[in-house]
């Protein structure tokens, strides 16, 4: 077994449930050919910066509005990813899209997690809670979370691995979210950082 692990970066916008469960698969071996070596979070007030302090996870935030453009929000997550030299990008609850010059940089080294089975409920507008209101709107009876390859396409990169999720009788967008999360994406999000990380690594 090769013992060197791929450097990754979490990136997270608020509760950070996906990040915990990265961090938890991590403490179980699920995740043993990469290290979470860095959280960045686009909004203080983040519970995920609480969950990376707690697990000893050296976190930076990088505020939009404080750099002033998009371009220069890029290259302050850049500088953070150079400095650790990071190898692996996870898109864990991160709201906010970046440009093509970012994802052609990091062609194949970014991952997302979306909330639903893509291509349904996917690309600009869906997001977190939105993602199911619209699946309930929709009467779907099944849904699930992707993950996949971020390019410069919202949601529109390489599938990597899917999981189908029942929606039920009487689910509120609530409801539906946490199942998703807990059937589908706190799974999937571990092994495909997993399975990448051990590609990076080889
Ligand atoms: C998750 O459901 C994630 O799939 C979704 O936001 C939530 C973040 O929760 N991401 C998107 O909708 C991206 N388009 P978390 O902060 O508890 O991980």
């Amino acid at each position: 077994m090769n013992a060197k692990k791929a450097r990754v970066a979490v990136l997270v916008s608020g509760g950070g449930t996906n990040l915990q469960a990265l961090i938890d698969a991590q403490a179980a071996g699920i995740i043993c050919s990469g290290e979470i070596c860095l959280v960045i979070a686009n909004n203080a007030n983040a519970y995920a910066l609480t969950r990376a302090a707690n697990a000893g996870i050296p976190s930076v935030t990088v505020l939009k509005k404080e750099c002033g453009s998009q371009a220069a929000f890029e290259q302050a997550i850049i500088a953070a990813l150079e400095e650790n030299a990071i190898d692996l990008i996870v898109l864990a609850g991160f709201m906010s899209i970046l440009s093509e010059d970012f994802t052609r940089r990091y062609d194949h080294r970014i991952l997302n997690v979306h909330p639903s089975l893509i291509p349904s409920f996917c690309g600009q507008g869906f997001y977190g809670l939105h993602v199911h209101e619209a699946a309930l709107a929709k009467g779907v009876k099944v849904t699930g979370a992707t993950v996949h390859f971020v390019n410069e396409i919202p949601d529109g990169g390489e599938i990597i691995l899917q999981k189908a999720v029942e929606v039920q009788e009487g689910d509120t967008p609530e409801i539906l979210q946490k199942r998703v999360m807990e059937q589908a994406e706190w799974k999937l999000l571990p092994a495909a950082v997993e399975m990448v990380s051990a590609k990076i690594v080889q």
